[in-house]
């Protein structure tokens, strides 16, 4: 007690010669280092203000400006952060207010939320972004998601999700980039820098968070939240990289995840969270919870209560607790019983407070107010969202060149719940878009088919259920019709959180709608839009031609009809694989042979999946040229540089991707049949060519890496492969 009494005089005095010097204290000089700044500031802080900062309230029931209610004057100006679900700037600006002028320190609050593919302005979900393989493009889209959430008085969003998955009965597949380590990777490193811009003070830049952190998406059985068995190989080869890029990107902030880590959960390991996250990888930024993962720990049998969780979750290196209120009751005695050390408290405050100055808070504490018509939906964020969601589709299936539609249709039949519907249309997560700003399947056809083609719309039947009593109305459509546009799909909270499925097939009445149809005898064309790869084993024989369109949000009826009239090329690439069946879960483009290559495959289904990572076919045909090599053997100090040559070969321009893999057919440890190293995508007029290259660097190319982290690049050959073609080098000493 009386090094308390001794320390709090200490500091009142320290504010009092400052008060007497009318100067401001030394934390509040933009001209300062940020370091000394920090250290100023947390020798004012008392023990109570210090882990204050180290919690997020929710806010966001009660977004009346002019009443802030009893929960808002409930919230301590202290407080760290909130978790800020209103869209009124001028809501946040009041009660950052209360922060900076109630408070005896005046710290800013940081508000967080989860913009993940879009805030106002709704992109497709990121797993059709992969799809698309333009991280230019994912980049602007998240430009402007920054934007739209830091004039509503966000300061952090917590985006991008790098859970590499290869289960798709996890819902939150939807969230990701897909099932290979480099792709996530580098839409990890376009994600955090279109948050966070080139200086997170800058307007409308907002701090970045990756999650999460890690493993979650090995789910057992795909049940959310479940316990993830992962071995360090694993966790090294597949799970690490995505966060090691976002990291060296700049990523401010990191979420821990739900999921039990082999016996110790991601939200209380101290490897993942401090040996590799502070020690190896130097991250200066701060660790948050996921929500309430503090306190899953008791559930997850790693702490007998609230008190220890709280302890395990801190001392493994979690430094924010997501709504819990956990830290904020149990870290002052943990303090006083001697169990967490103050200078873990102030290492933890250390990096929020960095994060808040690095984000400019402390100078510029409030954003700036303009009206909704100035914040949102403006004409360039809708081009992109568009843009994004027809390079998302990916067309899977265009027997005989079913697919444009031109003038050799006259009639349409437009079937199927998805055509008119503008919730699902965005998918889970779909931040503070608004149904009403969403552009329909069926308003996008009218306008772009409007005095070319005639649409006959049924709904045919619901997403799920057993009632046929639509069937009739859509055959009358389809005989009215030259070919069926079938819209099917899932509902948006099928996918995403807590959105797992025992099978990953569409409703029964949704094929037998299909089955139906097809009686008529006119070309079937299906559009599925789903958070996940569906199981399409049936419904790929029904089908002439199949565009998997995701869930393209706000744009969803521009950037469809677009497709379907080909002013939008298709040039879609899967970035997951789509299973023959569930059973056939998980299979994914880079697994490791068989000991047996010809045998142990299912035998009541085909050995290979339905479409493999990488498919999508276009409206014109591209031929590559044989890959040229600089050499045909290299040292680990040269580069080799490989080309391939593509030709439009078609009647239409369109964007190819190339993507760019290496195989090392055998090292010590055993590798994937294929990994996935460099891609690039280029726009080639029809009849044109373009070169494409990559430059392959032994290190960070050929090399893998073991179950601790430590990176082996041995010679022997390896091989390029590119399309169908696979070419021979050799790395010597
Ligand atoms: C959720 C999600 C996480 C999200 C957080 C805040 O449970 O797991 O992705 O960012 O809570 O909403």
């Amino acid at each position: 007690m009386k090094k308390i009494f001794f320390s709090t005089t200490l500091v009142f005095l320290h504010l009092l010669t400052l008060q007497s010097q009318n100067k401001k204290p030394l934390y509040k000089d933009k001209n300062k280092p940020i370091e000394e700044r920090i250290d100023n500031l947390i020798s004012l802080m008392t023990l109570d203000e210090k882990i204050m900062q180290l919690n997020q309230w929710t806010y966001g029931k009660n977004a009346n400006p002019n009443n802030i209610g009893e929960k808002m004057k409930a919230v301590r100006p202290e407080i760290g952060s909130l978790l800020y679900r209103s869209t009124n700037p001028e809501f946040r600006n009041q009660i950052q207010k209360k922060a900076m002028t109630e408070s005896r320190l005046g710290i800013p609050i940081i508000f967080g939320f989860d913009a993940i593919h879009g805030y106002r302005t709704v992109f497709p979900i990121p797993l059709a972004q992969a799809c698309s393989w333009n991280t230019d493009l994912v980049k602007q889209s998240c430009t402007i998601t920054a934007k739209e959430s830091w004039l509503s008085g966000l300061d952090w969003t917590f985006s991008p999700m790098l859970d590499v998955a290869r289960d798709a009965r996890w819902g939150r597949v939807s969230e990701g980039y897909g099932e290979d380590t480099f792709a996530n990777a580098s839409f990890a490193v376009a994600a955090v820098q279109g948050y966070q811009g080139n200086n997170l003070a800058d307007k409308y830049t907002i701090a970045a968070c990756l999650k999460h952190y890690i493993g979650y998406s090995l789910s057992e059985g795909g049940r959310d939240y479940h316990y993830s068995d992962i071995s360090n190989q694993t966790l090294w080869e597949t799970f690490m990289p995505p966060f090691e890029a976002g990291i060296h990107a700049g990523a401010a902030t990191v979420m821990s995840g739900f999921n039990d880590i082999s016996g110790v959960p991601a939200s209380a390991n101290h490897y993942t969270l401090t040996e590799v996250l502070k020690n190896k990888w130097k991250h200066d930024g701060f660790v948050i919870s996921d929500w309430g993962s503090v306190r899953n720990l008791v559930e997850q049998s790693v702490a007998k209560d609230l008190k220890e969780a709280s302890m395990k979750a801190f001392l493994a290196g979690v430094e924010m607790d997501m709504v819990d209120n956990a830290y904020m009751d149990y870290l002052p005695q943990l303090v006083a019983e001697g169990k967490v050390p103050i200078a873990t408290i102030d290492e933890a405050v250390r990096r929020i407070l960095r994060v808040k100055m690095k984000l400019g808070l402390f100078e510029n504490p409030y954003v700036d107010v303009v009206t909704e018509k100035k914040r949102y939906l403006l004409p360039n964020y809708l081009k992109v969202a568009e843009e994004l969601a027809a390079e998302s589709m990916v067309l899977l299936k265009n027997e005989s060149a079913t697919l444009p539609i031109t003038s050799k249709y006259k009639d349409l039949a437009i079937i199927g719940p998805m055509v008119k519907d503008s919730v699902h249309i965005m998918g889970f997560w779909e931040g503070m878009g608004q149904p009403e700003d969403v552009e329909t399947i069926y308003e996008g056809l009218e306008k772009e088919f409007k005095n070319k083609v005639k649409l006959h719309y049924a709904l045919g039947c619901d997403f799920d259920g057993n009632d046929k009593s639509g069937f009739e109305a859509a055959l009358e459509a389809v005989k009215k019709s030259d070919a069926v546009l079938v819209f099917l799909g899932e509902k948006r909270n099928w996918s995403g959180e807590n959105g797992s499925r025992s099978t990953i097939a569409l409703p029964k009445i949704q094929e037998e709608l299909v089955s139906e149809l097809r009686k008529a005898g006119k070309p079937i064309i299906l559009m599925l839009s789903s958070g996940r790869p569906l199981e399409l084993i049936r419904l790929n024989e029904m089908a002439d031609a199949i565009v998997e369109i995701w869930q393209p949000g706000t744009k969803a009826g521009s950037s469809v009809a677009g497709i379907l009239s080909g002013r939008h090329n298709p040039s879609g690439k899967l970035s997951i694989t789509f299973p023959q069946a569930t059973g056939q879960i998980p299979i994914y483009y880079n697994m490791r042979e068989s000991a047996r290559p010809k045998l142990g495959h299912y035998q009541d289904i085909p050995r290979d999946p339905l479409y493999w990572f990488g498919h999508g076919l276009s409206y014109t045909t591209y031929d590559y040229s044989p890959i040229q090599l600089s050499a045909d053997k290299i040292t680990k100090n040269e580069k080799l540089i490989a080309e391939i040559e593509v030709t439009n070969s078609g009647e239409v321009q369109g964007k190819e991707t190339v993507l760019w893999f290496i195989q090392d057919p055998f090292a010590t440890i055993s590798r994937p049949m294929k990994e996935l190293k460099y891609f690039e995508k280029k726009e080639i007029k029809k009849g044109k060519k373009v070169i494409y290259r990559f430059d392959i660097d032994p290190i960070r190319d050929l090399s893998y890496v073991d179950s601790f982290g430590n990176r082996h690049l041995e010679t022997g050959d390896f091989y390029i492969i590119v399309n169908n073609q696979k070419i021979k080098f050799e790395l010597v000493n």
